[in-house]
């Protein structure tokens, strides 16, 4: 039987209650945000949109991770942030209506919620709660990118592999990461053959272990020691 227009607005609304944007609106304000919304899968791999093109919506992840990424004129891509479920994008085109300032794509099958411009603008003026949300989202960005611009600015390779490596082994468990080593020289702003070097030079000292494309840290406090510089790595 189909899905009746009540019963995917339910559906809808239920999951936009596990957005923390929406957390301060009542039944009847999410029912009405959930109404104008409509769902979107993507699959792994899969361009969700492309930076520089016109954005009139934003969009909530219901399920997957979304990877936004930023390209220099030399074709080197840098990853800004990985969302998980319950996190939104797309909010800056849709607030200031200039063009997308990243790209996004689809890591791993998606699920998203699309909310458009004209019915966002306007739970945001009669949800003054949402918006100051939103702008908790906005700041929370610009931090983690200031320090991820200070990051590569300041920091040696080293450093900066080590604190990424630390960063996305806090939410792994056994500390066994599947993570190709270029995708790593786009998180940190490296390149491939660096990331390898140091890679190999940890896996030499016992700190990690290459095992057929995962990276098993064995010894993560020596990784916190380099992360905070106290070790001279050449
Ligand atoms: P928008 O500019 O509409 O399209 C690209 C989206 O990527 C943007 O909205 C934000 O949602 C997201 N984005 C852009 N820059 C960053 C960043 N530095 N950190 C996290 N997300 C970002």
């Amino acid at each position: 039987m189909p899905n009746s227009p009540d019963r995917s607005r339910d559906d809808a609304s239920r999951l936009l209650r596990r957005c923390s944007l929406f957390a301060a609106l009542d039944d009847a304000a999410l029912r009405l945000v959930a109404g104008h919304a409509h769902r979107r899968r993507f699959d792994a791999g899969e361009v969700i949109f492309r930076i520089g093109s016109p954005g009139q919506s934003m969009m909530a992840v219901l399920a997957g991770t979304v990877r936004i990424t930023a390209a220099s004129v030399d074709g080197k891509e840098i990853v800004l942030a990985d969302l998980g479920g319950g996190e939104v994008f797309g909010e800056m085109a849709l607030l200031d209506g200039r063009e997308r300032s990243a790209d996004a794509t689809a890591l791993t099958n998606c699920d998203l919620l699309v909310l458009e411009r004209r019915d966002m603008l306007s739970v945001l003026e009669r949800h003054p709660a949402v918006a100051i949300k939103l702008l908790e989202v906005l700041c929370e960005r610009l931090r983690r990118t200031d320090q991820q611009i200070g990051e590569i600015a300041f920091l040696g390779l080293p450093m900066r592999l080590a604190k990424a490596l630390l960063r996305i082994a806090a939410g792994t468990p056994q500390a066994k990461l599947a993570l190709s080593q270029r995708e790593l020289g786009t998180m940190i702003g490296g390149t491939r053959e660096s990331v390898n070097r140091c890679l190999r030079e940890w896996q030499r000292r016992g700190i990690l272990q290459l095992d057929e494309g995962w990276i098993i840290i064995r010894n993560a406090d020596a990784l916190e020691e380099i992360g905070r510089g106290n070790v001279k790595e050449t």
